[in-house]
């Protein structure tokens, strides 16, 4: 993974009175420890740490992972306080300002064990996005390539996957900002630590997977695998 990445962690004791809206059941409270943290707390929380949501433009890449997010209480809370920076009025152009969303919400990663979970957390994410954009840009329709990059950094990011056992062989991917609209991904496991061993001539490391050609975001939901140079050969015969 990129560096720069804050880790979440959620308290492990609710208060007994608002316990109600926080379990789904008895049953998973026991089995899997969830208990979702209220929106005040989320927000307490996200206050101790301003410096992490600059206004500028650069401050849309900070990177979150949350590592047992349930539905995305602080998914959101995060995501919500990126996009409060990226107003139509300071930035006036569609394809700067969807690139802009985009690149706040690939910068929020989330891992939970449950399906059910993970797929709440990305429906939420994404009608954040959605309420974002309609109440800050008014008219201004999203184009649909927009809505498809959304929902793919959303399946890239947002994981189902055991964090304590299968961290080391969870693909996950890092969007790299380019120029014009672009991401270069680089792909890795989302603790890689195990591979850091010193370099061995007879077994390298294979080369990182990662786009040779930077992708539009338009084109992200098309384009799921690494983009490769066309060689001069394969360029004159395509
Ligand atoms: C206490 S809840 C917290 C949910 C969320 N962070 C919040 O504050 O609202 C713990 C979450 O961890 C998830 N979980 C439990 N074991 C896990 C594991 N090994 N890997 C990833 N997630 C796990 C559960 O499914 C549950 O959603």
């Amino acid at each position: 993974m990129a560096p720069h990445i804050s880790l979440v962690l959620a308290p492990k004791d609710e208060v007994s009175g608002r316990l109600s809206t926080q379990i789904k059941t008895r049953q998973r409270v026991r089995d899997l420890a969830e208990v979702y943290t209220h929106d005040r707390e989320v927000n307490a929380m996200l206050d101790l740490i301003p410096n992490m949501f600059p206004a500028a433009a650069a401050g849309a890449d900070i990177k979150f992972l949350e590592p047992a997010c349930g539905s995305g209480n602080f998914l959101v809370g995060i995501l919500r306080r990126k996009l409060a920076h990226i107003t139509w009025k300071r930035i006036g152009a569609i394809g700067r300002y969807e690139h802009r969303m985009l690149r706040a919400l690939a910068s929020v990663y989330g891992v939970d064990i449950c399906t059910d979970n993970v797929a709440e957390a990305r429906e939420r994410m994404l009608d954040v996005v959605r309420e974002h954009y309609y109440g800050d840009a008014n008219s201004i329709e999203p184009t649909e390539g927009f809505i498809a990059a959304a929902r793919t950094i959303l399946g890239t990011n947002i994981l189902c996957a055991d964090m304590l056992g299968a961290a080391s062989t969870t693909e996950v991917i890092d969007y790299r900002v380019g120029r014009d609209g672009t991401f270069t991904r680089v792909w890795s496991m989302l603790d890689d630590s195990a591979s850091n061993h010193e370099a061995d001539l007879f077994d390298p490391e294979p080369e990182p997977k990662a786009d040779e050609v930077p992708v539009h975001y338009s084109d992200l939901a098309r384009r799921p695998r690494p983009t490769r140079l066309l060689k001069l050969d394969e360029a004159r015969r395509a």
